[in-house]
């Protein structure tokens, strides 16, 4: 892979989890590949009061801790000899003056402000960046997610940031789309002719996209009680996942063709006002249970959650697409923690043969399904009937498998791996445009304000379950069940 263009890139909230567990083995991981250059350098930045020293200490102890076997001295002194500290408050004037020195006589490297902190400091951050005079041609800024906690406070956020930065510099991540699993599904879309005659009503009768995952809220209590599963999986990567399922073709490849297609799926969805949230969605919160065979605590009693919350952990949703291609087509969405297992599975169910000449009439089992896995392994799975060997004409479902990690066997590059590089090599079309957000949030607020009013507590379920049972029920009321569940 080629050598990176040089470049400075600054950390927000560099002493912070996406920092030090994504970020910092993610950049290691180009530089232990020759991508980058000698002069590019990496500078955390944040609140505490540390010596540059003692920040590489502590990237060392985590980069080593996430790494693993990969860790290597040698190339940690290369990379860590790139490596810097800067305390700054977000707010506080005097502190961006050190960052203007370091800076200073680098006008012209890629400078990337890459904010990884609660979204609430964005503004202060653009504000005192673009007084201190640091935003050049060259810049770019990223956002980490959830960017805002409604549309309004993201159209705030937006707003400040849109003062500073031309829309070309902004960088909103979803680190789902930079997955080579998730790239592979515009592969198999686009890339193939196979599929799409068959891609639309009349001959898909359901979708479902689950992200489930085993682990609980881990160390970030506090910010997951604030946010919840709606707006830290749905609203960004469980939509972007609908919407590559869902787009029409993209006449090119470019940044806006793929983003105008994914935008005019947003805008498509059927709202979920009021009422319908009792038929059209499930808010769940795990109880006690178990994860990989051992006991875990409920929701409520990990640490940094208030008692009382009400904060859901599970969402399902029936969400309904009204375009030629979609409608009556549902396409169901389910993430939760504490899960089963971890699973990032796509599904599409297609309509069962018009009149059975065999033996057992149509049934859900026998309708032929597409179910691609993104995680943990990464395969593509196609169900189709075949005859029972022996007497008489049985069908019987059989799979044709893709295990893609086993076909190509290379090294997967990380999600961020792959942002982190498109960043500086000025990429946009795995990141998220002003207007794809404002669709996500203009969807997703009614679901909480209808929350609010018709559901005010979420159905508990047992921590390693798929759910409360309510989340069956959604798919059982249409005639139909989760993929897990046939
Ligand atoms: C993050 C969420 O965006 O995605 C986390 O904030 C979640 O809560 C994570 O655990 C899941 O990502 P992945 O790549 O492990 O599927």
């Amino acid at each position: 892979m080629a050598v990176l263009p040089s470049f400075d890139m600054l950390l927000f909230g560099g002493t912070g989890d996406l920092v030090t567990r994504k970020l910092l083995p993610a950049l290691y991981r180009r530089h232990a590949a020759g991508q980058v250059s000698a002069d590019s350098r990496v500078i955390g930045i944040a609140r505490s009061v540390l010596s540059r020293e003692q920040y590489l200490n502590q990237a060392r102890a985590t980069c080593q801790e996430f790494l693993g076997k990969e860790f290597d001295e040698g190339l940690w002194e290369g990379f860590s000899a790139k490596l810097d500290y800067l305390t700054v408050d977000a707010d506080v004037s005097e502190h961006y003056a050190p960052l203007a020195s370091k800076l200073k006589g680098r006008e012209q490297l890629v400078r990337v402000f890459f904010f990884s902190t609660a979204s609430t400091l964005f503004a202060a951050f653009c504000a005192q960046l673009a007084k201190a005079d640091l935003i050049t041609p060259c810049s770019r800024v990223v956002l980490e997610k959830p960017l805002g906690h409604d549309l309004d406070s993201a159209d705030q956020i937006n707003q400040s940031i849109g003062a500073v930065f031309h829309e070309r510099q902004i960088y909103r991540i979803d680190h789902y789309l930079g997955k080579e699993a998730v790239q592979n599904l515009l592969a198999l879309r686009f890339g193939n002719a196979l599929f799409e005659p068959l891609w639309r009503r009349g001959r898909i009768r359901h979708v479902q996209i689950t992200v489930a995952e085993e682990l609980g809220v881990e160390r970030r209590g506090q910010f997951y009680d604030q946010t919840g599963a709606l707006r830290d999986m749905v609203q960004n990567h469980l939509l972007q996942l609908l919407c590559i399922m869902a787009m029409e073709p993209p006449a090119s490849n470019d940044p806006d063709a793929v983003r105008d297609e994914k935008l005019k799926v947003l805008r498509a969805l059927r709202p979920i006002k009021g009422a319908d949230v009792t038929t059209k969605t499930v808010r769940g919160q795990y109880k006690s249970g178990a994860a990989n065979g051992a006991p875990v605590p409920a929701y409520l009693g990990e640490k940094d959650i208030a008692p009382t919350s009400t904060t859901e952990t599970f969402v399902a949703i029936k969400a309904e697409i009204d375009t030629w291609r979609w409608a009556g087509v549902p396409f169901y969405l389910r993430t939760g923690k504490r899960l089963q297992e971890r699973l990032t599975e796509l599904v599409v169910t297609f309509d069962e043969v018009p009149h059975s000449i065999f033996e057992a009439p149509p049934s859900p089992e026998s309708a032929n399904q597409l179910v691609i896995q993104l995680q943990p392994e990464e395969s593509i799975t196609l169900t189709i009937l075949a005859k029972n060997p022996g007497e008489g004409m049985r069908l019987k479902p059989v799979s044709l498998n893709l295990d893609l990690g086993e076909t190509f066997k290379v090294k997967i590059l990380d999600a961020y791996e792959r942002l982190l590089m498109d960043i500086v090599k000025g990429n946009l079309t795995l990141f998220m445009r002003r207007d794809e957000l404002d669709a996500a949030w203009r969807w997703i607020d009614p679901i909480r304000e209808g929350w609010a009013e018709y559901e005010d507590k979420p159905k508990l379920y047992t921590a390693g379950s798929w759910g409360p049972a309510a989340s069956s029920s959604l798919l059982g009321r249409d005639g139909f069940a989760w993929h897990d569940e046939l």
